[in-house]
């Protein structure tokens, strides 16, 4: 109870991923998906469970399997999620919306709410799914697709590649800026935004495509499409060379500089800096107010097993934050 993070994977090169031992599948009734296109994509092909409820062990394993997702990242980003998205007491998370499926609740203020869950991991200027605030932030949004679409035309030559996502996660900011009062951009968001702009490319082009091991011409649009609308991997998809992460977003970020923030008053166009958020200057604040601050918040004071299965997930999330060996471990409700 809750047992480790799994190896790494054996065999993190180039593979076919769409294979007959993972055919793809339309959902049945009860199947959740969500704001994921990756975590859809794995649950509709068998790597995950397809009903879409998954334990943080078969996550970290079917990110590597399916996309050579880098293990260190893999984990990383599926303990942050599971601490608060999750269900402590079950070890089970829900790609997608709130299900009865990850069993009985912890006391709130816990939510236990799945990916969709907004604020806590899920965020705002997603590229194909919507704000919050504005109606629906976990399906697939055509309008916004249509504007994936454009910008690939446009600056990426048909491709979504570095140049299309740096001026693609701009305009996703600004329009969330212009469009929505409660716009927030502050960590983990602000990184989170970051990363996910540059996993098109570094996940879902095919890895025969790949011109060195760590150069991607980013995906097509009938490939992006297939993943972020269908959940499904193009015919013959074969998984990155190499296990890849968040590769370029240095590129992305850099493109068009902007402070962590949020538009004050619930008022558009009302964008405030917050230097309390955590920034690439401030990495393990990251890590810091993810614990004390967003965990600490929705567990305020656990007590028995529930505590004892926290403790474990935050020292397994640690463990595997990139900066541990130069950030402090920090602990919410003191050492047990
Ligand atoms: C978005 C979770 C792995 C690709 C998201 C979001 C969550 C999430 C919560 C919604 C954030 C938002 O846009 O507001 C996770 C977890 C993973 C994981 C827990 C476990 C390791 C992956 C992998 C890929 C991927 C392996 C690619 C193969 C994406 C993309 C988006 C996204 C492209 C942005 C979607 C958009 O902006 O429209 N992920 N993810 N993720 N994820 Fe994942
Ligand atoms: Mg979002």
């Amino acid at each position: 109870f809750p047992p480790p993070p799994p190896e790494p994977i054996k065999d993190p090169w180039l593979k076919l991923v769409n294979d007959r031992a993972h055919p793809w599948r339309p959902l049945r009734r009860g199947d959740v998906r969500g704001p994921c296109p990756g975590l859809n994509t794995l649950a509709s092909h068998g790597y995950l469970p397809r009903d879409g409820v998954a334990t943080p062990a078969q996550i970290i394993t079917a990110v590597q399997e399916g996309f050579n997702m880098e293990y260190g990242i893999a984990t990383f980003v599926t303990y942050a999620a599971h601490l608060v998205d999750g269900n402590p007491l079950t070890n089970l998370i829900s790609i997608g919306g709130k299900t009865r499926k990850t069993g009985p609740d912890p006391p709130p203020p816990a939510i236990v709410g799945g990916l969709n869950t907004h604020a806590v991991f899920e965020g705002d200027a997603s590229m194909t799914r919507g704000d919050f605030h504005l109606g629906d932030n976990f399906n697939f949004n055509q309008t916004l697709w249509e504007q994936f679409k454009d910008y690939s035309n446009r600056y990426g030559g048909g491709r979504y590649n570095l140049t299309a996502a740096a001026e693609l996660r701009w305009a996703r900011i600004q329009q969330s800026m212009a469009t929505n009062g409660q716009f927030d951009f502050t960590s983990p968001r602000y990184f989170t935004a970051y990363a996910e702009s540059v996993f098109p490319i570094n996940f879902f082009t095919d890895g025969r495509l790949f011109t060195s091991n760590t150069t991607a011409p980013g995906p097509d649009m009938d490939s992006a499409l297939s993943f972020f609308r269908d959940h499904r991997y193009p015919k013959d998809f074969h998984r990155a060379p190499v296990p890849s992460g968040a590769r370029g977003l240095d590129v992305v970020a850099a493109a068009y500089p902007i402070q962590p923030g949020y538009n004050a008053d619930g008022k558009v166009n009302n964008y405030v800096l917050d230097p309390t958020s955590a920034d690439f200057t401030k990495f393990c604040l990251l890590y810091e107010n993810f614990v004390l601050k967003t965990v600490k918040g929705l567990y305020p004071n656990p007590k028995g097993f529930l505590r004892k299965a926290l403790e474990t997930n935050l020292e397994y999330f640690y463990q595997s934050f990139p900066g541990s060996g130069g950030c402090p471990q920090v602990f919410p409700w003191g050492k047990s």
